[in-house]
Parts: structure tokens; C-alpha cells; sequence
């Protein structure tokens, strides 16, 4: 049995910091075990411009903790109203390492996402031309569509058009929670991969709802059944490096989650290492992992591979049932419960 694994130091493709006293609370849980990560901008008011992402970066930078080194990617949230000329600026000036596109009032702070994809086509076909990664939220906000086909939905709507129209584009589906996306991403040209949190690798839908309602289980996209849990493990651990890390980490404080209207959102920065690696564990591949955590994304993202190494051992961590948080508290992923592995140095 393997105890010990040493991997080339991962990155975290997809992750929300806040901002403010927030931020400052968990940027130090991802600086501790990642080199980077793609921050997203579903801030209030979101990060629409070059200028406000390159604001947002150092106040990042301020709260990395001393000792530790971690770069954050910025990336620009899209609307409507989006100017493909200040994104290429802000790419080739090294401030934008993508853009996100939420469609409008799809998941938290989303109101001013796009209202439909047609509208931002002059900016995908900037983007493609320039080679900026388009990143993702592969949801309908349909009403008529019901929650747990929202992400399949997509697929047909708008993923399929989007890769036809813009075939050099690079498009990560973000945080893939059905075997429908695992399939699509594995069918399409290598410009097309996705991110996989640690959530939907633990949990299916029944984790939200049997017992009483469980407000930490809950994000968007929501868990699907088992056989989608399944399928995304079988993809995770593939070795196929169209698909690698993002967490989703989300951070809402406890009252946030445990209210009559919980936000969606799961806090898993602070184990999400340990997180992924006992789901790789549990599928016997941890001869996969490193591909998962530090390969396959800067590949994708065309960036270089992290030069440092992280040795991660065998050995129970206990997840504490919360975490202090600007004068409140933030209940992680995991929480009360045992994982199999730490982070050694
Ligand atoms: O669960 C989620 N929380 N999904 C998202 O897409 C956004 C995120 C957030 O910002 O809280
Ligand atoms: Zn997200």
C-alpha cells in the first residue's frame, strides 16, 4: 500500500475568495496547498473590467500569508454588455487569464451574467482568436427545466453551438456534475475539458435531502444521482487530461447556509487536497492524481507546470465541525468527519 505520494505542487482552477474580511479569512487555506488558482468574479459588484481585476489580484496578494507562494489568475466576469477590447487588453497585459460566463441569475451573484449567448458572440469570437480560456457554468436558468437537468439542458442549448461556432475556442465546463458532461467533454477536440470539485466526487443528491435538509451539501450545480457520481469518478481518475481540479470552494458563513434561504456554495479550501485524494484512494488511482491536481491544468491553460513538490501521507485528519470566521464561523466541507490523508510538507 502506498503511504506516501509526492506530486508536483497542485493549482486550483476554479475557486471564490469574496473579498474583504472574508477573503483575507480563506485565501490563507488555499495559498497553504496550492501555487495558483483561477479566481472567479462573481463579486458584488462583479469584476467586469481589466481595472478592477487588477485591484482585486493585490488585494489578494495582500492576504497570502508570509512564507507562502501563490499566484492568483484573474479572470473577467461577463455580461451583455462586455468589451471585447478591454478583455483582449487585459489578457495580452497579463491581468485576465479568462472570462466567465454565468448565465444570467444561474448561481450566486449572477444577475448580470449573460441573458443569452448570443449576445456575447462578438466576445467569444475575440476570445478565440486571441486564445482566452472561456470558463463555464453549464446551466439553464429555465424555469421550466427542472434543477437536476439543468446542466444536460445546457449541454443541447448552448454548449453544443458554442463549440461548433467557435471550433479553436478553449471552453472549460466548470465544476461537471453528470456523466452527460463527461461525455460531451470527452467527444469534443482537445480545446474542451472540465473542472471537477471534490463534492460531486463524495456526494450524490441524496446527501442534500435524506435526514433533513443539509444545507452544506448544498451548491450549484446541485449533486446528481449515483450513477453520475460514478461516471465523474471514472473521469477524474481517468488519466484523460481533459479534466482536472477546481474545487468550487464557496465560502458562506454558517448563517448564510443555515437559513430559510440557504446560499449555495461549499467551503472546501481548508481539506480539499485530502478531499480529492481519499475519493482517488477509494477508486485505486492514486498513480492518477498528480495528472488530476497539477498537470492537466496548466497544460490546458498553456501555463508552466509548478516546479515545487508536495508530499501528501497517510494518516487520519480529523475535519473540525467549523472554522472561525470574521466573527462568526464557516462550516467546512467534511466537517466532524475523519480523511485518510494530510499534507506533509
Ligand atoms: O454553489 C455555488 N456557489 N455555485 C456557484 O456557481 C457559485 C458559488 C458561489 O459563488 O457561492
Ligand atoms: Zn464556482
Amino acid at each position: 500500500m502506498t503511504d506516501m505520494l509526492t506530486i508536483r505542487r497542485p493549482d486550483d482552477w476554479h475557486l471564490h475568495f469574496r473579498d474583504g474580511e472574508v477573503m483575507r479569512g480563506v485565501v490563507p487555506y488555499t495559498a497553504r496547498q496550492f501555487a495558483r488558482a483561477i479566481v472567479m468574479p462573481n463579486l458584488s459588484p462583479p469584476v467586469t473590467t481589466a481595472e478592477m481585476a487588477a485591484a482585486y489580484r493585490e488585494r489578494i496578494l495582500a492576504a497570502v500569508p508570509e512564507g507562502e507562494r501563490f499566484t492568483p489568475l484573474m479572470t473577467c466576469y461577463l455580461t451583455d454588455t462586455t468589451d471585447p477590447d478591454d478583455l483582449a487588453r487585459g489578457a495580452s497585459a497579463g491581468v485576465f487569464t479568462a472570462a466567465k460566463l454565468y448565465p444570467a441569475n444561474a448561481t450566486t451573484n449572477s444577475a448580470h451574467g449573460v441573458s443569452d449567448v448570443a449576445k456575447i458572440y462578438p466576445v467569444l469570437e475575440r476570445m478565440e482568436a486571441e486564445g482566452i480560456v472561456l470558463c463555464v457554468h453549464g446551466e439553464v436558468t429555465d424555469h421550466q427545466i427542472d434543477v437536476f437537468d439543468r446542466e444536460a439542458e445546457f449541454i443541447e442549448r448552448h454548449m453544443r453551438a458554442i463549440v461548433r461556432d467557435f471550433p479553436k475556442l478553449k471552453v472549460v465546463f466548470e465544476h461537471i456534475t453528470t456523466a452527460d458532461a463527461a461525455i460531451f467533454v470527452m467527444e469534443q477536440g482537445e480545446n474542451v475539458a472540465a473542472t471537477i470539485t471534490p463534492q460531486h466526487l463524495h456526494i450524490n443528491r441524496n446527501a442534500m435531502l435524506v435526514g433533513g435538509i443539509q444545507p452544506h451539501n448544498y451548491c450549484l450545480p446541485v449533486a446528481k444521482r449515483e450513477t453520475h457520481r460514478l461516471a465523474l469518478r471514472k473521469a477524474a481518475t481517468s488519466g484523460n487530461p481533459k479534466f482536472f481540479l477546481g474545487t468550487d470552494s464557496a465560502p458562506h458563513l454558517r448563517s448564510a447556509k443555515e437559513s430559510s434561504c440557504g446560499c449555495a456554495g461549499i467551503f472546501n479550501a481548508p481539506y480539499a487536497l485530502e478531499s480529492y485524494l481519499s475519493a482517488f484512494d477509494e477508486e485505486g488511482a492514486l498513480d492518477a492524481f498528480e495528472g488530476f491536481a497539477s498537470l492537466h491544468g496548466s497544460a490546458f491553460y498553456g501555463l508552466p507546470v509548478n516546479k515545487e513538490t508536495i508530499t501528501l501521507e497517510r494518516a487520519e485528519v480529523p475535519v473540525p465541525e467549523s472554522l472561525p470566521l470574521v466573527d462568526e464561523e464557516i462550516v467546512p466541507w467534511h466537517a466532524g468527519q475523519v480523511l485518510g490523508w494530510r499534507i506533509a510538507s
